[in-house]
C-alpha cells in the first residue's frame, strides 16, 4: 500500500499542525510500574545552523539513546533479517529518494518484539492517537543512504519514530523554505527517534553517506544500518486530498 508512496520530496506541506508542546519524557507501563525515559540534552545529539533552528529541532525531535538494549536489538534483528534476506538490495528508488536499500513492512511479530514495538508507540504517540498498524523495515547498505525528502502528508501524519539498529548514522533536517537552516541529528545503534510537527513537515530528512557521516567534527562510522519506523495515521484533510 502505501509504502512506496511514503517519501515525496516537493509535497505540500500542511499548514495546520498542532503545535502542542510535548513533555520531554516519556512514560509507558511495564507490568504495573510507569518507567520514565528522558531523552538526553538536545545538544549531544543535534548540531545546528543557528539558535532559532536548534530550538526547533530541541522541540520536535526528540531522541532517546539507548532505547534499545543489545539483547532486545538482536531480537529485532533475528526476526527481520530471514525477511530481508531474500529481497535485493536496490540503487534506483523509484522517486530516487533512497540509494542502496531494501525495505518491506510488517504487521505480525514475534511476542518479544510486539512488546518492544509496543513500548517504541507508547513513547512515541499520545494516548488515543490513530496509528498504521505495519511496521516500515528499511535496511540500508553500509554505502546506502536517503535523500532528502518529506514524508507524504497524504500517507502518514504527524509523527515518525523510528529505532536505529546496527549501525549509528546522522540524520540531517534541511528547512524546506531556507535550505542555509539545518540541523544534523546523531542517531547511535539501539536509539530511538521521534520526529513530529515542525521537524516533519517543515524540514526535509535524510541519512548521510559514509563519506558525510560526521557529527560535531567526529566521523560517525556507518555500516548497515536497519531502522523499524511506526508511523501514525495521516491527518483526514490530506488523506482526502
Ligand atoms: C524513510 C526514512 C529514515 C530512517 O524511509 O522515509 O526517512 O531512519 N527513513 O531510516
Ligand atoms: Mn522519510
Amino acid at each position: 500500500m502505501a509504502l512506496l508512496m511514503i517519501r515525496s520530496v516537493s509535497c505540500a506541506l500542511t499548514q495546520n499542525f498542532s503545535r502542542k508542546c510535548w513533555l520531554r519524557s516519556c512514560g509507558y507501563s511495564k507490568t504495573a510500574a510507569i518507567i520514565q525515559i528522558q531523552t538526553q540534552d538536545p545538544q549531544s545529539y543535534i548540531e545546528a545552523s543557528d539558535d532559532e533552528t536548534f530550538k526547533i529541532l530541541a522541540n520536535d525531535m526528540l531522541v532517546y539513546d539507548n532505547f534499545l538494549t543489545k539483547e532486545e536489538e538482536k531480537s529485532l534483528i533475528t526476526e527481520i533479517e530471514p525477511v530481508v534476506k531474500r529481497m535485493r538490495y536496490e540503487y534506483e528508488h523509484w522517486d530516487d529518494a533512497i540509494h542502496g536499500y531494501r525495505e518491506t513492512e510488517r504487521k505480525k511479530w514475534n511476542n518479544e518484539n510486539q512488546l518492544i514495538l509496543k513500548r517504541v508507540r507508547e513513547c512515541s504517540f499520545p494516548v488515543g492517537t490513530p496509528q498504521i498498524d505495519f511496521t516500515h523495515i528499511l535496511d540500508l547498505k553500509k554505502d546506502g543512504y536517503i535523500k532528502p525528502h518529506v514524508d507524504a502528508v497524504r500517507f502518514c501524519g504527524r509523527i515518525i519514530a523510528g529505532l536505529c539498529l546496527l549501525s549509528p548514522c546522522v540524520m540531517r533536517l534541511v528547512m524546506v523554505d531556507d535550505k542555509t537552516r539545518y540541523g544534523d541529528i546523531l542517531l547511535n545503534q539501539r536509539a530511538l527517534y521521534v520526529m513530529k510537527d515542525r521537524a516533519r513537515y517543515e524540514f526535509s530528512h535524510e541519512v548521510l553517506e559514509e563519506s558525510k557521516s560526521i557529527f560535531k567534527g567526529n566521523v560517525v562510522p556507518r555500516d548497515r544500518r536497519i531502522s523499524v519506523m511506526c508511523r501514525n495515521e495521516p491527518d483526514k484533510d490530506n488523506r482526502e486530498t
